[in-house]
């Protein structure tokens, strides 16, 4: 074996193996732009399992023994980031155009279930900034309704008999981990205004707790886009800043999953840097104040 310090050659051979194994198990595609992070990342898992070449490690990752492994490496190239809020003219085209035409047809059709999937939530930010932007429009909703005012206190966060559910799923366990605990720094924090921290949140020492009843509302589960077992049957999708990471032909393959995801009518809202221009046309883009998301079309349209 040899000494941890010194950096093992990759060759060009073992990485492209390693280049596809990974987009076989996740749609992640490191093109040449971020090779270099994926070969520091492979650099790094290898002094960890202590072996002396890029080959064996690749047999461990293909054998039944290294699927931990396989899992300690996708999370090694996930890229996290994310924060309460992003993108703001697109959650302004959620609450006051999708959410209150949503909750108007479910009304109409007397079917009080709202599901909104977060899809690569990462550490939690982007399905509680759903569930309180819902809230918040039920809240709305259940004022304006002609006799409102008798309800029981304190008042529960989703009024009866509404049901609110938010998937919230990631190939990542760490941090679907944290999206479970629900606490964060201020610096964390810094897009919360007030209002939403003193409503939706507990001052924890230092830090703040996403409280109870909202915590309720969001369920974080571990699932790989890649596959084809994804939550079914949501109004609304949010697949924001993961697609940027997948190739061509994998962005292709999800959008269509997502389509068969989606409620007819339902919505699916992807990232600031991200498209479905030339990926379908089974979606049509909705567009407000430089917001914007795509509508599943129906085929009798
Ligand atoms: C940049 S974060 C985006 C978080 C959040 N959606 C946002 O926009 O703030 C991308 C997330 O996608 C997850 N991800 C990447 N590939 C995935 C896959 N194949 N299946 C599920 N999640 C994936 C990563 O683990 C990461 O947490």
């Amino acid at each position: 074996m040899s000494s941890p310090a010194l950096a093992i050659q990759l060759s060009d051979a073992e990485m492209r193996l390693l280049q596809s194994l990974v987009y076989h198990e996740c749609g992640m595609f490191f093109d040449a732009r971020r090779t270099h992070f994926l070969r520091d990342r492979l650099q790094r898992r290898l002094r960890e399992c202590r072996l002396d070449s890029f080959y064996s490690y690749y047999r461990l990752l293909i054998s039944a023994e290294g699927k931990q492994e396989l899992a300690r490496l996708l999370e090694d190239l996930t890229v996290n980031e994310t924060s309460f809020f992003r993108n703001k003219a697109q959650l302004e085209l959620f609450h006051k155009l999708i959410l209150d035409e949503l909750i108007r047809k479910k009304e109409a059709e007397g079917d009080l279930t709202v599901r909104i999937w977060s899809a690569g939530c990462s550490t939690g930010q982007e399905p509680y900034t759903i569930a309180m932007l819902i809230a918040d429009a039920l809240a709305y909703h259940q004022l304006r309704m002609p006799h409102s005012a008798a309800t029981t206190w304190p008042k529960p966060l989703v009024p009866p008999p509404w049901i609110v559910e938010v998937p919230a799923s990631d190939i990542n366990y760490s941090v679907l981990r944290a999206g479970q605990e629900g606490i964060y720094s201020e610096h964390q924090m810094a897009s919360v205004d007030y209002n939403y921290r003193l409503r939706y949140f507990d001052k924890v020492g230092e830090r703040y707790a996403v409280k109870k009843a909202v915590k309720e509302l969001v369920h974080f589960d571990f699932h790989n886009l890649k596959t084809e077992f994804l939550p079914q049957r949501n109004d609304v999708i949010f697949c924001r800043n993961v697609m940027m990471y997948f190739d061509e032909a994998e962005q292709r393959r999800l959008v269509d999953k997502f389509y068969r995801c989606l409620v007819p009518g339902g919505y699916l809202l992807v990232g600031h840097a991200e498209s479905l221009l030339g990926l379908t046309d089974k979606f049509a883009m909705v567009y407000r104040d430089s917001g914007t998301a795509y509508r599943r079309i129906e085929e009798s349209q």
